[in-house]
Formats: C-alpha cells, sequence, structure tokens
C-alpha cells in the first residue's frame, strides 16, 4: 500500500490537470487547482474499519492526504478535535441534536494548523525553503510555527488589527514578519508583488492546492467520529472558505469511497454582516461574489471582502441544499456568552457565529427540531481575550463575601 493515493491536480474550472509532483500555484486560466485521488485503488486497499487504532491526528487519514513520503510529514498532533454534544444549547435554540467540533483544541488554537500541517509539509516535499503568504493572523501564526518545524523560512503579512496574539506567534516562530494598515485583500497585494519579485512560494488562500486538503479533515473526522452516519446539516464560519470547500470535498470523497451512504449535510456557509458577499451572492443565486467594500467585523477570521474560491464555496452550497446566513457582531457576542455560561465553552467569535445562525434557521423551521445539527467552533475563545469586557468587584485585603454576588 501507499502512504498517498495522490494521483494529480486538476482545475475546477477548466478541467486543465497538473501534476502533483512539481510546485503548481493556480491554473492557468487563474482558478485555483484541487487534488484528485486513485479512489477507486484506495476503495480496493483500505476499508474505513482500518482506521481503527491509527494515531489520533489527522495523519490517521494519509491514504487521502498529498504528502507522498511519511518523512515529509511535519505534525504537532494536529486533528482528532473532539465532536461535543451540546445539551444546555441545543434545548435552548429547540435542536434535539446539537454538536460542537471544537477546533479551538489544536496546536496553534485555531484549525488553522490543519492547513498548515498538510500544506508545510508538501511543501517540504516539494523542496520550498522559503514561503509568503497574507492572513487575518490565525493562519499566519500556524503556518509560520509549522514553516519553523519543517525548516521553512515564512515571510508573513497580516493586518494592523489582527489578533494580537497570533502576530506574537507568528514573530517568535522567526518568521519576516510585517503588518499592514488595511484588510488581507492589501496583504495579499504586497505578498503577490514579493513573490513575484523575490521568487517565493506562494502559500496564500487556495493559490496552493494543499491547505485545502489539511482542512478537509475536518470532514473526514465528523463522518468517523458520527460512526460514518453523516449530519442532516453542518454550520462554517465562512471568510476565505476553504473549511466548507474542504469538508464538501471530504464528504464527497467518502461518497465515491462507499464509505458514507445518502444524502450530504447541507452545508450552510455563516458570514458577518459586515462581510457578507457570499450571502449576497446565494441570495443573488449567483454562482461569484462580488467584493465587499468597507468590510468589518469582531470575527477578523471571516472578514475577507472576496475570496478567491467564491465559486467552489457557493457549488458547496448550491449541490447540498444548503444556505448562507450573515450575523450582526452584537449578536455574535452575545452567543459566545450563551455558549460559555451554559456550556462552559469558550469559543471564538467566528465559532459564536455559527451558533447564531443554527438558533435562526430553526426559528425560520429552515433546521428541524430532531435534526442532526454540527456547528465548527474554528477556534479557540482564549486568543481574542479583547473581545470579552468584565467588570469585576475588587476586594481589599481583609474584606469578606457578604453575599453570594448571583442570589
Ligand atoms: C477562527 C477562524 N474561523 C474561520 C476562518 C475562515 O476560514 P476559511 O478560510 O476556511 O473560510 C478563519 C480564517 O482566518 C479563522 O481564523
Ligand atoms: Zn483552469
Amino acid at each position: 500500500m501507499k502512504y498517498s493515493y495522490i494521483s494529480h491536480l486538476y482545475c475546477p474550472k477548466c478541467s486543465n490537470t497538473f501534476s502533483h509532483e512539481q510546485k503548481n500555484q493556480l491554473c492557468t486560466c487563474g482558478s485555483p487547482l484541487l487534488v484528485e485521488y486513485d479512489l477507486e485503488q484506495l476503495g480496493k486497499e483500505l476499508s474505513k474499519e482500518d482506521l481503527v487504532g491509527r494515531v489520533s491526528s489527522l495523519w490517521r487519514y494519509h491514504e487521502l492526504l498529498p504528502v507522498g513520503d511519511e518523512s515529509d510529514v511535519v505534525t504537532l498532533g494536529e486533528g482528532m478535535t473532539p465532536l461535543i454534544k451540546m445539551p444546555a444549547m441545543g434545548e435552548d435554540m429547540k435542536i434535539a441534536n446539537l454538536w460542537m467540533k471544537d477546533e479551538g483544541i489544536i496546536p496553534t488554537g485555531t484549525f488553522k494548523a490543519r492547513g498548515a500541517a498538510v500544506g508545510v509539509s508538501k511543501a517540504k516535499e516539494l523542496g520550498v525553503t522559503e514561503l509568503a503568504m497574507p492572513t487575518n493572523g490565525n493562519a499566519g501564526a500556524a503556518w509560520s510555527l509549522y514553516a519553523a518545524r519543517g525548516g521553512i523560512q515564512s515571510t508573513i503579512v497580516m493586518p494592523i488589527d489582527a489578533p494580537k496574539i497570533t502576530r506574537n506567534e507568528s514573530a517568535i516562530s522567526g518568521s519576516n514578519l510585517y503588518l499592514v494598515d488595511g484588510l488581507i485583500s492589501d496583504a495579499g497585494k504586497i505578498v503577490a508583488q514579493s513573490v513575484a519579485e523575490h521568487g517565493l512560494f506562494d502559500a496564500s488562500t487556495l493559490k496552493e492546492p494543499y491547505r485545502i486538503e489539511g482542512k478537509k479533515t475536518m470532514g473526514l473526522e465528523i463522518a468517523e467520529q458520527m460512526d460514518w452516519k453523516l449530519p442532516d446539516v453542518i454550520l462554517y464560519p465562512t471568510g476565505g472558505g476553504v473549511g466548507i470547500i474542504g469538508i464538501y470535498k471530504a464528504l464527497t470523497e467518502l461518497k465515491k469511497l462507499g464509505w458514507v451512504e445518502g444524502e450530504l449535510p447541507r452545508l450552510v456557509a455563516v458570514q458577518a454582516e459586515g462581510c457578507a458577499p457570499i450571502v449576497k451572492a446565494w441570495e443573488e443565486g449567483r454562482s461569484e461574489s462580488e467584493f465587499w467594500n468597507d468590510s468589518e467585523t469582531v470575527a477578523f477570521g471571516i472578514n475577507v471582502p472576496k475570496a478567491l474560491g467564491d465559486f467552489l464555496v457557493l457549488e458547496a452550497i448550491y449541490q447540498t441544499n444548503g444556505c448562507a446566513v450573515a450575523i450582526e457582531d452584537e449578536a455574535l457576542l452575545a452567543e459566545q456568552k450563551t455558549l460559555a455560561s451554559l456550556e462552559g465553552a469558550f469559543v471564538c467569535p467566528e465559532g459564536a457565529a455559527t451558533f447564531v445562525a443554527a438558533r435562526r434557521l430553526r426559528e425560520q423551521g429552515w433546521i428541524k427540531e430532531q435534526e442532526i445539527v454540527v456547528a465548527l467552533n474554528t477556534g479557540m475563545g482564549i486568543k481574542y481575550p479583547d473581545t470579552i469586557t468584565v467588570e469585576v468587584p475588587i476586594l481589599q485585603k481583609g474584606d469578606t463575601i457578604k453575599k453570594s454576588i448571583k442570589s
């Protein structure tokens, strides 16, 4: 058996094919490239039962990942994050089977570790020594740290307003870190120029085909953790859209392998009201989005005014009879508190948005009471300490607490 069943790269727009053994970025037509596997052969050689007892990380699915040689794997133990039942939240929003896939429990504290682990590993295999990328913070933090572990130099450009901890994570790894007084789209232009001038490997979202393969493992894990019975709905906080594209790709591959049956879950792209290009495109029935001017939201990771893979996100929504929902900042910040007080879960703002979306879709009857619903929390709340304001009574030495504060 081979370590990976990768066969080639293909363009979802013009069907051109490319080799996975050379460094490839975008298709000549400008579209992102996707990875194809020899699923027919894999289906003959591997069954889902063979996964039992394997390493508890995303590398348990190595046949469905692009790295050809195990010695190139760069890992910090990422993956197999908890899928947790949320009974109190479920009762509160009248969803009997509400689950949270908690990506806070992963190296670097966000799901970006998945894309970084697989992307950096494949870059190492291809002989990349220096990579560059624009980021909203979390991806840059993860790629800096994984690149350091893989012996690859990184150049990262992030908005000055990105969560401060991500700046520190990136800097401490020895990355060449720059801040830009603008958005991720502005960081992207600077990186593109530097890539062209200095010949760096461009690790921007979807400009290399392998990050998506790492994020795909969220879908593989949900399927395996649910004993290969798929949920009815999966809600995902969508910025660049790599996660939702990846989950759709994973579930499609599992269907082709015959490891899951029936309808795919309805995929819901959750965005912020202050940056909702995918929601607008979906509402208008379009296959691509338009640049969202003056975008703004506290859910920083989903502040992406125009995603390169928008047409793939929209395809995933249309193909699964899903939908797209925009959430106001006040509502997601309030939901963050509800989650912490009802379930003890301190989720990131992006993750909180998926729960507001579930609540709204349930109220509208789009989600039925007995349906199995999985909300993705893409990162841990403690990476965004500034989204919470607290007022705490201060005691002097020797003071006593007279009565319970909550009474
Ligand atoms: C915490 C968090 N959630 C969601 C996203 C959106 O990710 P995607 O590119 O998969 O849409 C990001 C991206 O930065 C993020 O940091
Ligand atoms: Zn093409």
